[in-house]
């Protein structure tokens, strides 16, 4: 690990399995449950605004009962200590809208899919920390127009703070995937960045995700045991 000093993370739903948050490509998972046309595009919304405002209200309610594991509390960790040594940097990025990483302690989270418990105006471009149901169609505090919506990243929308994001993976020298099935881009296609860059790549996830093979090492488990494992090893250095 000597050679290793910018690391860059990625996580998805697997993470926040055994916090109880149910993942979306699982055969009991969300997307069986809900058709994503009807509840994660722009066109639902428009179409049927009580049913999308009362599907992220569901989801926002239940995250607030949920804790973080103990992956989220090792990545906390390893970014304290990481970082905390000069000329070495961490960025952690989520396509989880839960916000268990920051609750764990994580500082620096880029949400790429938006989050669950922040609230946009699409009048004014207000956003606010939202803990409260959208669906009852409370005014924006900002500008008092009713056009609050949750502020997700639908299908057909841009992922936030993709610059960002890929500056990072071209300084990096290890990348990192965890709880995550590789089925949607543009986040699936960061392990090919990372490559191009000449960055050592590994998947820690249940089990093989789409793009396994583009990995140089996958560790198959549960994210709770196979996370702490792996800080514990870098932090040994
Ligand atoms: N530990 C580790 N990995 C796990 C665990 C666990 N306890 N439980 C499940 N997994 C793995 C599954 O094997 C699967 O590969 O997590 C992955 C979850 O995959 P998805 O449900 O597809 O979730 P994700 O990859 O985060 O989805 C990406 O798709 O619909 C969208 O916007 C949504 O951000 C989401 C994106």
């Amino acid at each position: 690990m000597d050679d290793i000093r910018n690391i860059v993370i990625l996580t998805g739903a697997g993470i926040s399995a055994e916090s109880g948050i149910e993942t979306f490509r699982a055969e009991d998972g969300l997307w069986e449950k809900h058709r994503i046309e009807d509840v994660a595009t722009p066109d639902a919304f428009r179409r049927d605004p009580v049913l999308v405002q009362k599907f992220y209200d569901m989801r926002r309610a239940a995250v607030q009962t949920k804790e973080p594991n103990p992956a989220h509390h090792s990545l906390a960790r390893l970014e304290h200590e990481w970082t905390g040594a000069s000329g070495r940097s961490l960025l952690l990025v989520t396509q989880n809208v839960d916000d268990l990483h920051e609750r764990a302690g994580v500082t620096n989270v880029v949400h790429m899919h938006g989050e669950l418990l922040s609230a946009w105006c699409s009048a004014c471009d207000m956003r606010a920390r939202w803990s409260e149901h959208l669906s009852g169609d409370p005014p924006c505090p900002e500008c008092g127009s009713k056009a609050l919506r949750p502020d997700i990243v639908w299908f057909g929308e841009m992922p936030y703070r993709m610059d960002e994001i890929y500056d990072a993976l071209s300084q990096s020298d290890l990348f990192v995937s965890i709880g995550t099935s590789g089925a949607v881009y543009p986040a699936a296609g960061f392990v090919q960045e990372a490559r191009a860059q000449g960055a050592r790549t590994l998947e820690l996830n249940l089990e093989p995700s789409q793009g396994s093979h583009l990995f140089d090492e996958t560790r198959l488990g549960p994210a709770s045991e196979l996370v702490p494992q792996w800080v514990d090893e870098v932090l040994r250095g």
